[in-house]
């Protein structure tokens, strides 16, 4: 039986680590749901805005074979509402965020899946400037 699966992320400066994690996701349970963070939120999280516009990742993301519905993530609190408004079985996030989102685990399963290990967007921004 298909299970929606629900992940989130701001995915900017698209790479690798993305896509394994969103295509793992998807096997997960079948359709993949996918939040992704307003530019206004990743400011608010990190003191600077994406490189890629909002529009771009919501863009990068809908074109993907494994990805079935993007939306975006307003708030970080909003999760349990995302999850419900979403009718999520699994939320999947990767193993950055090992333990956080148990609080959810009354609403839905909660699994986190191992990283790729040596890439990340804030590496490749890093990279990038150094050259
Ligand atoms: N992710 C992953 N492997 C990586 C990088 C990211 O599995 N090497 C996963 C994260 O765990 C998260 C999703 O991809 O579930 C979106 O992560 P995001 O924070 O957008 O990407 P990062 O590359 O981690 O960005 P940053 O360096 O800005 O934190």
């Amino acid at each position: 039986m298909t299970k929606r699966v629900i992940t989130f992320g701001t995915f900017d400066v698209f790479h690798v680590g993305h896509i394994n994690i969103l295509e793992r996701a998807k096997e997960q349970g079948g359709y993949l749901i996918v939040g992704v963070s307003s530019d206004e939120l990743n400011f608010a999280k990190k003191s600077r805005y994406p490189i890629y516009a909002q529009k771009d990742r919501i863009k990068i993301l809908e074109s993907l074979k494994f990805v079935d519905e993007v939306f975006v993530e307003e708030s970080l609190e909003l999760k349990p509402e995302y999850i419900q408004k979403y009718r999520a079985d699994v939320l999947v996030m990767g193993d950055d965020w090992a333990g956080k989102f148990d609080g959810m685990k009354n609403l839905c399963d909660v699994l986190y899946l191992p990283r790729t290990p040596s890439i990340s967007t804030t590496e490749i921004i890093e990279v990038v400037k150094s050259l």
